[in-house]
C-alpha cells in the first residue's frame, strides 16, 4: 500500500468529466486500496479518483464513523437512479479543499447503481451522511466541487485561500 498525493483546488484535473471504468484490473484494485489508505490517513470519509489525478469514474468512502468498525466501500461507475424531494443541509468539507467547511443543501436520500471492486452490480439507497458523501464524491467525477454550490464571492475567497496554501506548501517542499 502507498499513500497518494491529494490534488488541491484549484487544479484543472478537478474540473474534468471522468471516463467510465472499462474493467476491474489489478491496477484498479491496487489504486482503490491506496485511495482508501490515503483517505483514512487524511483523515476523510470519501475520496474520488480525480483527487489523486486519475480521471476515471470511481470513488471510495467510509462513513461508519471513528467509533465503529471500518466499512470501506469502492463505488465504480456510479449512477444516480433516484433522489428524494426532501433535502438535507450538511456541513461539507473536501480533502482537495483542506480546512474549509460549508453548509451544502442536497437531496436527503439518493439511490445509486454501481459496481463494487469485485465487479458485482449493486443498487443501493443512501441516506443522511452517506447520501451527502456519495453525492459529493459522484460530483467529483463530473468536475464539480462543493464550492460550486456556494456564492461566487465565497468561492473566490476560498479559491484565493487555497492558492495561497498551495504556494506555501510548494515553498516548504
Ligand atoms: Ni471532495
Amino acid at each position: 500500500m502507498s499513500l497518494k498525493k491529494i490534488i488541491i483546488h484549484p487544479d484543472p484535473r478537478l474540473k474534468k468529466i471522468c471516463a467510465q471504468v472499462d474493467g476491474i484490473s489489478p491496477e484498479l484494485r491496487k489504486l482503490a486500496t491506496d485511495m482508501l489508505e490515503t483517505m483514512y490517513d487524511a483523515p476523510g470519509i470519501g475520496l474520488a479518483a480525480p483527487q489523486v489525478g486519475v480521471l476515471e469514474r470511481f470513488f471510495v468512502m467510509d462513513v461508519a464513523g471513528k467509533e465503529a468498525a471500518p466499512e470501506p466501500r469502492v463505488l465504480i461507475n456510479p449512477r444516480v437512479t433516484w433522489t428524494s424531494e426532501e433535502v438535507n443541509v450538511h456541513e461539507e468539507g473536501c480533502l482537495s479543499i483542506p480546512g474549509v467547511y460549508e453548509d451544502v443543501t442536497r437531496p436527503a436520500k439518493v439511490r445509486m447503481q454501481f459496481k463494487d471492486i469485485d465487479g458485482k452490480d449493486h443498487e443501493e439507497e443512501f441516506e443522511d451522511i452517506a447520501a451527502t458523501c456519495a453525492q459529493h464524491e459522484l460530483d467529483h467525477l463530473n468536475g464539480t466541487l462543493f464550492l460550486d454550490y456556494l456564492s461566487g464571492i465565497k468561492r473566490r475567497m476560498i479559491t484565493a485561500k487555497m492558492k495561497k496554501l498551495k504556494k506555501e506548501r510548494a515553498r516548504a517542499g
